[in-house]
């Protein structure tokens, strides 16, 4: 979704911007833009393409000195992306500019009230009108900025994060937020503001979150004050260290980020049970659990809400609750959950998962769930973000920051927490023995050096991607526990090489996929040695006899599926429950390589953001 960037201070903002703009680039976006304050007037450029074309273009327009200015990357919501609807945008008298993440849903009638009043609209979207709206209360109201964005946020339906000012005052910014992240960096007499801590951290750890109804007026040399939009109340500005380091945001050698976050899993997952898996007791700590184990331990059942892969993450999940701790589960797309009035109360634990923490739908299914009564706990990566902050309680997954678009440790980081949560359930409700217990924390520590293994396939799948890097369509089958894999590993495909894929359980396929099978098709079977191989064995005689292309995954040593299959690629032995944590990784590694070979955009795929904060 949209990025902001903006610095006060005593340094050039126009290069903290513009590499800030280049760090939030994964967020996904279709035009760029900046203005800078120069201590004589207002300059602004901006552009539909990338970061670069921006900087191209503001070679030529603009000066590139000021210490003050703003700079945004757009996702399109209102108007189609070109330059004019790119932010920033100006109010009518050219003083106020402002960028905005998220949506004026109201933004039409404000639209035409101030027609009527003689205001006039360049672009087609809803932030001209918020800055206009802006300026229109600070003229008829004769008051400062900050308070003009006060009052006009009050009559805004919808979800923001802005930064505004003013160029006859250009000693302060104001900043507002409602659904969409905004954090400012505090260094010594400068600030930065940005959509998260990444395009900063090299100049400040300090960091404030601003939280959903809470705006800031920055100023140079007077520092921050936070307050609240609806009453102007004061709010203590709680200024955090950050414990990112820069290393963690840049690419380490790799070409792309996707390939760097699917190597660093070995290490994502231990860091994800470090602390909290302790072998040598037998125990599984994780203190959200502990202090809320009465509210488990009596749940009618599990409900687990999220989006895309978190969503797949949260189907393995249910066959883990279910066979591990034997509690009913049902996991929820978070988009039809929240519009559906759930029958959900008390009794009941909604667990919801987002690696960014910040996607709208499931913070909205969240605090539909907390409305009705039910106990949330929350699974996020972000450390701090809106969906961490919402629910009662949680877990981390300390996978470190996640930039490629296309979600791969997360995914992995994700099972492992809530593997860890079904065992620690499991354990306190007896439904697991203790000789049980133990297997799967020795089998789960092995993970780490299993996933390395399987990593070492890359060369032979890159080959294998070179085969049908020309498909069409493929198909990825699996069953039970790697049923959801098989849709993660189409997810995959399609999100970054734009080839249509499609998941199925694997016995779903006689339902209906097989009448797609022909020579031309390449279908991805998952076939470990446990649970239902024989029956996939089975599926995939089916497919060979209608001249499917088969790609086995396969449990190593395996003999059967080799002799059927055109290709295999083989992962590790281990629990059956497990099994997801590496028969996913080949299939990151697949569609990776085709990508590649198809010359796509890994880490930013088109139309695609990596948090998606409105609905
Ligand atoms: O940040 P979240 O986990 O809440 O994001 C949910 C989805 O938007 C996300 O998983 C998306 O499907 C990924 N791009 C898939 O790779």
């Amino acid at each position: 979704m949209c990025g902001i960037v903006g610095y006060i201070g005593t340094r050039e903002a126009y290069p903290i911007i513009i590499e800030g703009l280049k760090r939030l680039e994964y967020r996904g976006y279709d035009s760029a833009g900046i203005a800078i304050f120069d201590g004589t007037d207002l300059k602004v450029s901006k552009t539909k393409g990338k970061v670069s074309d921006l900087e191209e273009r503001a070679e030529k327009e603009i000066t590139k000195h000021g210490n003050i200015g703003i700079g945004h990357t757009r996702w399109a919501t209102h108007g189609v992306p070109n330059d004019v609807n790119s932010h920033p945008h100006l109010s009518n008298s050219g003083d106020l500019v402002i960028i905005h993440n998220g949506i004026i849903e109201n933004y039409e009638s404000l639209k035409q009230e101030l027609i009527s009043r003689g205001y006039t609209f360049k672009s087609d979207t809803d932030t001209e009108v918020l800055i206009n709206l802006i300026e229109d209360v600070k003229i008829q109201e004769n008051v400062k900025l900050g308070q003009a964005v006060q009052i006009a946020l009050n009559q805004v339906i919808g979800a923001y994060a802005i930064a505004v000012f003013d160029k006859t005052k250009p000693e302060e910014i104001v900043i507002a937020r409602l659904g969409s992240p905004l954090a400012v960096g505090v260094g010594e007499n400068e600030f930065f503001i940005a959509s998260d801590a990444s395009p900063f951290l090299e100049y400040t750890k300090n960091a404030i979150y601003l939280e959903d109804e809470e705006m800031a007026i920055i100023r140079f040399h007077k520092g921050i004050k936070v307050r609240k939009i609806k009453d102007d109340s004061i709010v203590p500005a709680y200024v955090q260290e950050l414990q990112m380091n820069l290393e963690q945001i840049e690419k380490g050698g790799y070409d792309h980020f996707m390939l760097k976050e699917i190597h660093e899993q070995p290490k994502a997952i231990t860091d994800t049970y470090r602390g909290r898996l302790l072998r040598n007791e037998a125990i599984i700590k994780m203190a959200g659990v502990e202090d809320n184990m009465k509210k488990f331990l009596n749940a009618n059942r599990i409900i687990i809400v999220a989006c895309g892969t978190s969503w797949h993450a949260g189907l393995v999940a249910e066959y883990i609750f279910e066979e591990l701790a034997r509690i009913p589960v049902e996991v929820e797309y978070a988009s039809e959950f929240r519009y559906r009035n759930p029958i959900i109360g008390e009794n009941d634990v909604v667990i919801a998962i987002s690696q960014s923490g910040e996607t709208a739908d499931t913070l909205a299914a969240i605090k539909l769930a907390k409305s009705k009564g039910a106990f949330v706990f929350g699974v996020c990566n972000v450390v701090g973000s809106s969906i961490a902050r919402e629910t009662h309680a949680g877990a981390y997954t300390h996978a470190g920051p996640e930039i490629g678009v296309a979600s791969t440790k997360a995914f992995t980081t994700q099972i492992t927490v809530l593997t860890l949560i079904a065992l620690r359930l499991a354990r306190a409700k007896g439904t697991i023995s203790s000789s049980g217990f133990r297997q799967h924390l020795l089998e789960l520590e092995l993970i780490p050096k299993k996933v390395e293994e399987a990593l070492e396939s890359d060369a032979h799948i890159k080959m294998i991607a070179d085969v049908y890097k020309n498909s069409r369509n493929c198909l990825y089958l699996g069953r039970g526990f790697n049923f959801p894999v098989a849709l993660e590993g189409a997810l995959k495909l399609k999100e970054i090489s734009y080839i249509h894929a499609e998941g199925y359980p694997a016995a779903e396929m006689k339902h209906g996929p097989i009448a797609l099978i022909d020579e031309n098709m390449p279908i991805i079977v998952i076939a470990t040695k446990k649970g239902h191989y024989e029956k996939v064995v089975s599926n995939i005689q089916e497919i060979k006899s209608r001249k499917g292309k088969i790609i086995g995954i396969v449990t190593k040593g395996d003999t059967q599926v080799r002799e059927l299959a055109d290709h295999i690629i083989e992962v590790p032995d281990t629990l059956e429950s497990l099994s997801p944590l590496l028969t996913t990784i080949p299939l990151q590694l697949l569609s990776y390589h085709i990508a590649v070979l198809l010359d796509k955009n890994v880490d930013q795929p088109r139309n695609l953001a990596k948090s998606v904060t409105v609905e």
